[in-house]
Formats: C-alpha cells, sequence, structure tokens
C-alpha cells in the first residue's frame, strides 16, 4: 500500500487502568513496523496510557489557549505529557455536546498548531444517507476545514469516516459502500492537491470488528479503521490490528 495502515481505538467513556494494562500488553506484543496502533482513552487515562507504551490520542481538545474554560483540556499540554494525535468533531461531539462543523475547525488548528495530528471524524446520519445526502453532508465538513484552513493544513492530519448510522449499532457500511465514500473524499481533496490526497490517511469507523475488518481495509482507499466497541477487548482490538498489515 502507498499509505501506511493505522488502527485507532476510541474507548470513549469506557476503559479503566486495568484495561490500559491489559491493552498495552497486548497491543505492544504485535507492534510491528507496518502499522500505527492509536488508542484514545479517556483523559484521566492518558498518563497511564503514554507511560505503558502505547501511541495515545486524546478524544476533544480545546479549541482555546489556556485560560477561564472550566474543565476543558489544552492541546499544548496533551502534547507535553506526550499525546501525539487529537479526534475532533467525533459525532457523539456534533450530536450530544452540539459542536458545530465551525468550532471543529477551530479544533483543529489548536490541535495541529500545539504539534497535535488532528483526527477529523465526519459522516452521515441515517435519514441524510436514505435521502442521498451522504457526500454532500461529508464534503460540508471536511470544507469548514479547509475553507477556514487552506487544503495545506490537511497535510498533517487523518479523516475518519464514520456513518453515524454504523457507530454502536452492529450495522457496519458494506466494504463497496465505505470505499465508495473514501473514494470520494480523496478525489474532492485531490481536486486540490493530488499528493496530499495521495498520501493522506482515510480511516473508516462504524461496527467494525474482527470479521468485518478484512474486507473492509482491503479497499484501496481504506487506510485503516477507528474502532468503539471492539477497542475495548484486547482479542477483538488485537485481531483487527493483525488484519490491517
Ligand atoms: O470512534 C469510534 C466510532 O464511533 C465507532 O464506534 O466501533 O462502537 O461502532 P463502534
Amino acid at each position: 500500500a502507498i499509505r501506511k495502515a493505522m488502527v485507532a481505538g476510541n474507548w470513549k467513556m469506557n476503559g479503566s487502568i486495568e484495561l490500559v494494562k491489559d491493552m498495552s500488553d497486548a497491543i505492544n506484543s504485535i507492534k510491528s513496523p507496518e502499522i500505527d496502533v492509536i488508542l484514545f482513552p479517556p483523559f484521566p487515562l492518558v498518563s497511564a496510557m503514554i507511560a505503558s507504551g502505547v501511541i495515545t490520542g486524546a478524544q476533544t481538545v480545546s479549541e482555546n489557549t489556556p485560560g477561564a474554560f472550566t474543565g476543558e483540556v489544552d492541546a499544548q499540554l496533551l502534547k507535553d505529557l506526550g499525546v501525539n494525535y487529537a479526534l475532533v468533531g467525533h459525532s457523539e461531539r456534533r450530536s450530544i455536546y452540539n459542536e458545530s462543523s465551525d468550532v471543529i475547525a477551530d479544533k483543529f488548528a489548536r490541535a495541529q498548531s500545539a504539534g497535535l495530528i488532528p483526527v477529523l471524524c465526519v459522516g452521515e446520519s441515517e435519514a441524510e444517507q436514505e435521502s442521498g445526502q451522504t457526500e454532500h453532508v461529508v464534503a460540508a465538513q471536511i470544507d469548514a476545514v479547509i475553507k477556514k484552513l487552506g487544503v495545506a493544513a490537511l497535510k498533517d492530519s487523518v479523516i475518519a469516516y464514520e456513518p453515524v448510522w454504523a457507530i454502536g449499532t452492529g450495522k457496519t457500511a458494506s466494504p463497496e459502500q465505505a470505499q465508495a465514500v473514501h473514494k470520494f473524499i480523496r478525489d474532492k481533496i485531490a481536486s486540490l492537491d493530488s499528493d496530499l490526497a495521495q498520501g493522506l490517511t482515510i480511516l473508516y469507523g462504524g461496527s467494525v470488528n474482527e470479521k468485518n475488518s478484512e474486507l473492509l481495509f482491503a479497499q484501496p482507499d481504506i487506510d485503516g479503521g477507528l474502532i468503539g466497541g471492539a477497542s475495548l477487548k484486547a482479542a477483538s482490538f488485537v485481531a483487527i490490528c493483525n488484519s490491517a498489515k
């Protein structure tokens, strides 16, 4: 493959000190130059995850620089701790916490200026999919970043396509369905910067498990996965990682 495979586990508001230990032992035992494995634990587990030797990401970051923002977490502080990635615009942040594409672009910028690699999550709802809006919705979510920061900002970033109807539902997109959207995303960015688009890692997320991962990851424009539920079980997550090699 032209792009290195990546498998990222998003623990959401789950996990424990014990799980950091079990999961890091499992991941460290399959370390390989062929694949980047990243875990996104809740904030209180970030330091333990880093100490365990696993590449670590944050599930969100503040769009602001340090100041009076009670409860928020600064990207630079995360970087200083040893965090390498940050999710921005996960569908749960968009829908439950009402984060707009505009604020998500600001979070993307702040993560990047602090030296974190933003993982921009995009994807359409079930109603949008049923009414044929998928490409329109995904394009608008990406354009919010491009319009504010320029296409060059996507160079040191990752895009995760996660159809909302597939997240935590057990209803995954078919490999062909996911590939079509990934190709749409890559072609759209290629129309602005072809080299950047060819080098861009685009992950698929939404009910990925050890049974469906291999066929998804075999698609030419799917470079790996963003795994929710199955990243909480060492055996499943390791099997998914191995299927990306
Ligand atoms: O960030 C991960 C996604 O929301 C996917 O979650 O694998 O549990 O469907 P899931």
